[in-house]
């Protein structure tokens, strides 16, 4: 089942777009139904945000007021930084039209007159395929003054990104579009009511705008019996790591993550066991082996591993891999890619990364493993956004999971210095 990467050559090129079916669901919308139908067919469709939180698509575009004289926007999330992800510029690349027709769908749901398009700077060549559509869809009459010919106008805008993580998160990409530095704002205010200027604002995935068009096009009920009722639709999955053939794949939600790895994927490279999976981008907690033959790539089904699907950023490691390097790798792009604001995040994720060394060297104690734990717990919940989260989750999980992986690099247990007996960072 494809919604979005389906295979039909060109499909990047508008007349191709068009000859497919292509801004039909455009003109239905502006035809034939009022904005509140767009929205309370997205909501009814119980699509996700795919950004990382699963937030309900629908419910979001009804937080935007539908009165008062501020300028409303769009932000169209393409900053894709998160180590293992790297499905959204799969979407700029074979089916770029159908992103741009999910942003004038949302645009007109909500009320919208302009969409800003973050998108990660490194992407040079999508940057410009994406251009090149858009151009060419102001050129047919999709885009600008008056679209097809009715009272709707919408321009859209591609922002580039200059390489931080951080302006992935939405208030931090609020900042960088209006030209500050990317610090994530304290909420509430929410985008919706105090958002980009100062205006409401509504901030979504690629690739959840991407699903709109099939969803007006097809009616919401089609859409929510594909995959996982809780969670459905289908997934980007980027897969990486010790695979044979690693790639975007997109795939009903809640695939069990083994018919990803062995039948579509060829198996581990080298034909080896597996020994952690990674399932949705570096914040997210990883699964054991046994995990991985029971895990459904779904959000709710994760869960029961004490996961989440996030990104949905695969990344597959074998049973040579050396867990504790992996984690250090982790922490040690969280710990650089921590704006400072916060306290917990900014000293937080310089502590895990230490300790994690330590161990590595050979100079670690037993009591570091409950320390980076409880600089973890210290970390989770108590900064102004989510990075402090992304950094904790794997240290914690990752710890509680493969306990005997830092055990064996302890050589002997000495004496804790009284530092390390700080539990709080508080
Ligand atoms: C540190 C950090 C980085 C993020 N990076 C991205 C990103 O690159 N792309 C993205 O869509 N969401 C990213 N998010 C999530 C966004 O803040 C936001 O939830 C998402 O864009 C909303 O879109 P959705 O509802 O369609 O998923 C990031 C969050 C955090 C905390
Ligand atoms: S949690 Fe980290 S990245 Fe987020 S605002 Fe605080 S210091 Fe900055």
């Amino acid at each position: 089942m494809k919604i979005i990467l389906k295979d039909i050559k060109d499909l990047h090129k508008i007349d191709v777009y068009e000859s497919n079916g292509g801004y039909s669901a455009l003109q239905k919308a502006l035809k034939e139904m009022k904005p509140e139908d767009v929205t309370n067919e997205v909501k009814s469709s119980n699509l996700r945000g795919r950004g990382g939180a699963c937030f309900p698509t629908g419910l979001k575009w009804t937080f935007m007021p539908k009165t008062g004289d501020k300028p409303k926007y769009l932000c169209c999330n393409g900053d894709e930084s998160e180590p293992g992800s790297f499905k959204d510029r799969e979407i700029f690349e074979k089916n770029p039209h159908q992103f741009i027709e999910g942003v004038l769908l949302a645009c007109y749901a909500m009320g919208i007159n302009a969409a800003y398009v973050y998108i990660r700077g490194e992407y040079y060549t999508w940057i410009n395929i994406l251009q090149t559509a858009i151009d060419d869809a102001y050129k047919k009459g999709y885009i600008g003054k008056n679209i097809l010919g009715t009272k709707f106008s919408t321009d859209i805008y591609i922002h580039r990104g200059a390489g931080a993580y951080i302006c992935g998160e939405e208030s931090a990409l609020m900042n960088s579009i209006e030209g500050k530095r990317g610090y994530p704002r304290v909420k509430p205010p929410f985008p919706a009511a105090y958002g980009l200027w100062g205006c409401p604002t509504t901030i979504n995935n690629i690739e959840t705008l991407a699903n709109i068009p099939e969803i007006i096009k097809n009616g919401a009920e089609w859409f929510s019996k594909i995959g996982a009722p809780k969670h459905p639709g289908t997934l980007l999955f980027g897969v990486s790591g010790h695979i044979n053939k690693p790639g975007v794949y997109e795939l009903p939600t809640g695939t069990p993550l083994m018919t990803i790895i062995n039948d579509i994927c060829g198996g581990v490279l080298g034909g080896k066991e597996i020994k952690m999976v990674i399932p949705g981008g570096s914040s997210m907690p990883p699964l054991t082996r046994d995990e991985c033959l029971k895990a459904n790539m779904d959000n709710e089904s994760l869960k029961e591993f004490g996961s989440s699907i996030g990104t949905a950023g695969v990344m597959v490691m074998n049973e040579d891999t050396d867990i504790l390097k992996v984690l250090i790798r982790i922490a040690k792009f969280y710990y650089h890619e921590s704006c400072g604001q916060c306290t917990p995040c900014r000293e937080g994720t310089g502590w895990l990364l230490r300790v994690l060394k330590r161990i590595d060297a050979g100079n670690g104690r037993m009591s570091d493993l409950d320390l980076l734990t409880s600089v973890a717990q210290n970390i989770e919940g108590n900064t102004i956004c989510a990075l402090g989260d992304a950094a904790a989750w794997p240290v914690k999980w990752t710890v509680k999971k493969f306990r005997k992986d830092f055990v064996n690099k302890i050589k002997d247990d000495v004496e804790v210095p009284v530092m390390n007996k700080v539990h709080s960072l508080r």
